[in-house]
């Protein structure tokens, strides 16, 4: 793999994020090469360095997964000194990147209209839970905030007995989704800055990222406006079901038209994941693909089943019929079978397989990074797409404060002016982690 040139070598950033979505955003852009500063609270930095701890003396994994090839400075930005070295830092800065809390930034001096003064080339970006002029501006948000108002909540789960409640997903569409929405929106303001010569604001709420992921649920919305009901859910045609004004939960379902469902695999009384995902297409074609797939041919042309019309009104006996197949092998075996048969399958892939799994391993997807100390090698996942003439260098995350001294003498601080820093508490000294291991209870 070439590594001559990193796309993003010799772009500044100030990186004044913390807990997920906006680290995740300047995570990718350190990894392509952009030198990234990350300003941290002086004496605890980042809540994610000593959250959910694992390992004696060591950074949380939290942290260390979001945070990798950046700098640390701690940085007291309320005191004067903390103000002016945090303005000598954007004055000579490309990108300035924020989530802390609504409003902080423009009450300590560094607002959209106030930094664009100080340096009119820099790009701003912020993350919040809720758009400009929301009634919800000012609301602190976390990642079940955003999927709670971002219609992910009210779409996911179970539509009957008490599973039938709002749920999340695991996926973190408030957070490292948003991370990688103002990833693009900033990107795209570096190439806007080549033609205006003029940095841009880019903002972007936890929960319009979370609507974006979620946008076909209002294909869905509209449909059921229109129809009064939705032929590709779960519900439909279950006996007593009363249709609302709104879209009822997915439960398993595929979101097309299309019938898709998880079948139990072999093992699945013991094994939570021991499931296949099958999706089967609309053309009578692929439901013969299906049927020859799992040996029941006889089933081709079973009016329950011949049209996907008819396949969707006798779902659960379809479902029943497919599952008395797939429950005699392993989900490996039925994701070998059923793929070559031309079926779109996909086996439920637990978080130990996919830790231990060869091919991700190697193949740039989960990445070994070095911390050192402690910790040692420690596994995450490495820039999702590939490019095919750049790979980063993947290096540990810092320290608290690792980067302060360099970094200071950089903006021409004397050792005099540091000092002072740290008498008046504008910077904490660098300092390792320093926690026990924790104790857990295995059996309660
Ligand atoms: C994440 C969040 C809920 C945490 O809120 P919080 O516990 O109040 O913590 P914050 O660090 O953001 O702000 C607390 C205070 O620290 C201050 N602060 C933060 N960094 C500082 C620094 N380097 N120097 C001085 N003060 C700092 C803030 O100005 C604020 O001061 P105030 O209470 O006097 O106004 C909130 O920041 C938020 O909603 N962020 C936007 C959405 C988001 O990205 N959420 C995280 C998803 S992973």
């Amino acid at each position: 793999m070439v590594n001559e040139y990193a796309p993003l070598k010799g772009i500044k950033v100030v990186d004044w994020t913390q807990v997920q979505s906006g680290p995740s955003c300047t995570q990718i852009l350190a990894w392509l090469g952009a030198d990234v500063i990350k300003i941290e609270k002086p004496g605890t930095g980042d809540p994610t360095r000593n959250q959910l701890l694992d390992i004696e003396d060591s950074w949380g994994i939290y942290y260390l997964q979001l945070n990798a090839n950046k700098k640390s400075l701690t940085l007291n930005a309320k005191t004067e000194s903390g103000h002016k070295v945090l303005t000598e830092l954007l004055k000579n800065a490309d990108i300035f990147i924020e989530n802390i809390k609504p409003g902080a930034v423009e009450k300590l001096g560094f607002g959209w209209e106030q930094v664009h003064a100080l340096n009119p080339r820099l790009i701003m970006g912020t993350i919040k839970g809720f758009n400009k002029g929301s009634r919800f501006e000012n609301v602190k948000a976390y990642e079940p905030v955003a999927q709670c108002s971002g219609g992910a909540a009210s779409t996911t789960g179970w539509n009957e007995g008490e599973f039938n409640v709002p749920t999340q997903s695991a996926a973190a569409l408030g957070d490292s989704n948003s991370g990688m929405h103002l990833c693009i929106g900033i990107l795209a303001a570096l190439m806007q800055r080549e033609h205006t010569g003029e940095g841009t604001y880019v903002y972007q709420s936890m929960r319009n990222a979370t609507l974006n992921l979620c946008r076909i649920k209002l294909r869905d919305q509209i449909m059921l406006d229109n129809l009064g009901a939705l032929p590709h859910y779960s519900v439909y045609g279950k006996p007593g079901y009363k249709w609302g004004k709104a879209i009822p939960r997915t439960e398993n379902t595929e979101g097309g038209q299309v019938i898709g469902w998880c079948y139990k695999a072999k093992g699945w009384e013991t094994d939570p994941n021991a499931y296949v995902y099958i999706v089967i297409q609309d053309p009578k074609k692929s439901w013969e693909s299906v049927c020859t797939a799992i040996e029941k041919p006889e089933l081709i042309d079973d009016p329950r089943f011949d049209t996907w019309q008819h396949r969707q009104l006798h779902k659960e006996e379809m479902y029943a019929e497919i599952e008395d197949y797939t429950k005699n092998f392993d989900k490996y075996e039925l994701t070998d079978k059923l793929g070559k048969a031309g079926v779109p399958v996909g086996p439920v892939i637990d978080w130990y397989e996919i830790e231990n799994d060869p091919e991700l391993n190697s193949d740039g997807t989960i990445v070994t990074i070095n911390q050192g100390g402690n910790r040692g090698e420690y596994k995450t996942i490495g820039l999702p797409f590939t490019m095919a003439n750049y790979t980063p260098d993947y290096k540990r995350a810092p320290d608290l404060g690792e980067n302060n001294v360099e970094i200071l003498e950089g903006l021409g601080f004397s050792d005099d002016d540091i000092k002072g820093m740290v008498e008046e508490g504008t910077i904490s000294e660098a300092r390792g982690p320093k926690n026990a291991k924790p104790e857990v209870q295995l059996n309660f």
